[in-house]
């Protein structure tokens, strides 16, 4: 830990993202040691707070969200004196003086000059005033001391992440550009890098040689709650899958970096899109399936269909769920199938990817006709259970060879007990201390919208089309199950243990 003296500004300080991630984050880092010594956090918002009110918001959402639960007094005191609030339009010139004054103030008292992170947790129109803006604030330690985080959505196709990445590159080095994809951050999606790159065993085998297929499955049980506004003009896949899923199945898919240096890693990351097979018409109408949630009933509640959510459109043709049959054309995964879905009102809420192996060539055990037979498969839980299990075959204890699948698990509450840093804490954690590899460099942005244009295209060009609906609850739209059982596979869903009540 660098503990460089820093500056940490929230443009939506006022925002939900504030209060439900990054002050639970910072407090976290903050509570665990994490915190430089010196450090000051601006929120910057249009409400009307002075710092002590704007605290008190803070400390309520602390106290709602965060996973050390209610904030001890005395620490939360300690950590919001740092906390200052500018009531502020991002637009206006006025802002910036005012910051650069808050920041010359800390950089002559301070014995080094500070470290300036803007965090842009706002609507993505304001995401060019504002870097124009922050580009030209004059700080003693100089321009490259500054940093920029931006937020998703980066873009909502190719030509607008191109608009976005050329402003930001003409005004920052690369270097200072920190790309956010919370699921990056997450300690299972990172452990995936940890598992194939430090354990000797599993690399002869990650290849189409004996990898059968692979799913990503990012259910969640919640509809679009109160974000309609937002969600319309999105829709699941460039919610979920331009940027999530995408970057999970990369780090399941990529060559074996040379270094864990953040460009090594985050050009085989890159390569990995680039070599997933284009979408023609064809791909489009068999590989890429849509819905969208109707109304029913979750744990004895009423809900409503999608077209029924505030701020949606009654004639809305914006899906909920995806579902995708990739194939990434190398020598690695030459004909091997990635599946993935994600959607939103489903049966449960569950991240997990399944790494299914090939049948061994040759029965010898009369079980293998049964349907108890189950390949060898690696189930990878990032979320709400945080494991890794490897599912093998096993005798029966009996005096008749039964055999059965069984799991060998690695659990994280298990093994580690402590619970695990959310995923913002490691995120600000590798801003502050200047490390990008779990963040997006500009090309891998725009190689995720450049494959997934032809679909974006095609879909919005048939928006007369009725949606396949699925209803609350359920397992996402009929044709989504067709688009991997005619392989003759079936998605895999996680068995529930308990349900966590961490987002
Ligand atoms: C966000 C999406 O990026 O990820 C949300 O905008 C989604 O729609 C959320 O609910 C899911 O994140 P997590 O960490 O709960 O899986």
């Amino acid at each position: 830990n660098e503990q460089k003296p820093t500056i940490f500004t929230i443009f939506g300080g006022t925002g939900d993202l504030a209060a439900r991630k990054l002050i639970p984050a910072l407090y976290n880092l903050f509570l665990d040691g994490y915190m430089p010594k010196e450090f000051t956090i601006v929120g910057l918002g249009r409400t009307e707070y002075n710092d002590e009110s704007y605290k008190e918001v803070l400390l309520d959402g602390l106290n709602k969200y965060s996973r050390s639960g209610v904030a001890d007094p005395a620490k939360w005191g300690e950590f919001s004196s740092n906390i200052i609030y500018l009531q502020s339009d991002a637009s206006k010139e006025k802002t910036y003086k005012d910051l650069e004054q808050i920041i010359a103030d800390r950089d002559e008292q301070w014995a080094e000059a500070a470290t300036v992170i803007h965090y842009l947790s706002v609507a993505p129109q304001f995401f060019p005033v504002i870097s124009e803006y922050i580009s030209k604030i004059k700080m003693a330690g100089g321009k490259e001391k500054c940093r920029i985080v931006i937020e998703k959505p980066f873009g909502r196709d190719l030509e607008t992440a191109k608009e976005l990445n050329e402003l930001l590159q003409s005004l920052f080095d690369e270097s200072q550009i920190y790309r956010i994809d919370h699921y990056l951050g997450k300690e299972t999606v990172q452990n995936m890098m940890a598992f194939r790159f430090a354990n000797a065993l599993f690399e002869p085998i990650w290849n189409r040689n004996f990898i059968e297929h692979v799913q990503i499955s990012v259910t969640e049980d919640i509809g679009i709650e109160d974000r309609g506004g937002y969600y319309d003009g999105s829709g699941a896949l460039r919610d979920m899958l331009q940027n999530h899923i995408l970057q999970v199945l990369c780090l399941v898919a990529m060559e074996p970096p040379v270094s864990f240096n953040a460009d090594e890693v985050r050009n085989r990351r890159v390569d990995v899109l680039k070599a997933i097979r284009r979408f023609g018409p064809e791909e489009v109408k068999h590989n890429a399936v849509r819905g969208q949630y109707a109304g029913g009933w979750v744990g004895g509640k009423e809900v409503n269909g999608y077209r029924e959510e505030k701020g949606v459109d009654p004639n809305s043709n914006t899906e909920t769920f995806c579902a995708f049959k990739f194939f990434i054309d190398n020598w690695r995964w030459q004909n091997v199938p990635f599946y993935v879905r994600t959607g939103k009102r489903m049966h449960q809420k569950s991240s997990v990817i399944s790494i299914q192996f090939k049948d061994v060539p040759h029965p010898i055990f009369p079980s293998h006709a049964s349907e108890n037979w189950q390949q060898n498969r690696l189930i990878i839980s990032i979320q709400p259970e945080m494991s890794i299990r490897l599912q093998v075959q096993a005798k029966r204890p009996g005096l008749d060879m039964i055999l059965n699948p069984v799991d060998m698990v690695f659990d994280y509450d298990g093994t580690y007990p402590k619970e695990s840093p959310e995923a913002y804490e490691t995120l600000l954690l590798d801003a502050m201390e200047g490390d990008q590899t779990l963040f997006m460099r500009g090309d891998q942005v725009e190689a995720a919208w450049e494959l997934l244009m032809p679909v974006i295209d095609n879909w919005e060009g048939r928006k007369s089309l009725n949606f396949p609906n699925y209803p609350a609850d359920s397992w996402g739209p009929e044709i989504a199950e067709a688009l991997i059982a005619k392989d003759g596979f079936h998605w895999f869903t996680m068995p529930v243990k308990s349900k966590s009540k961490k987002k």
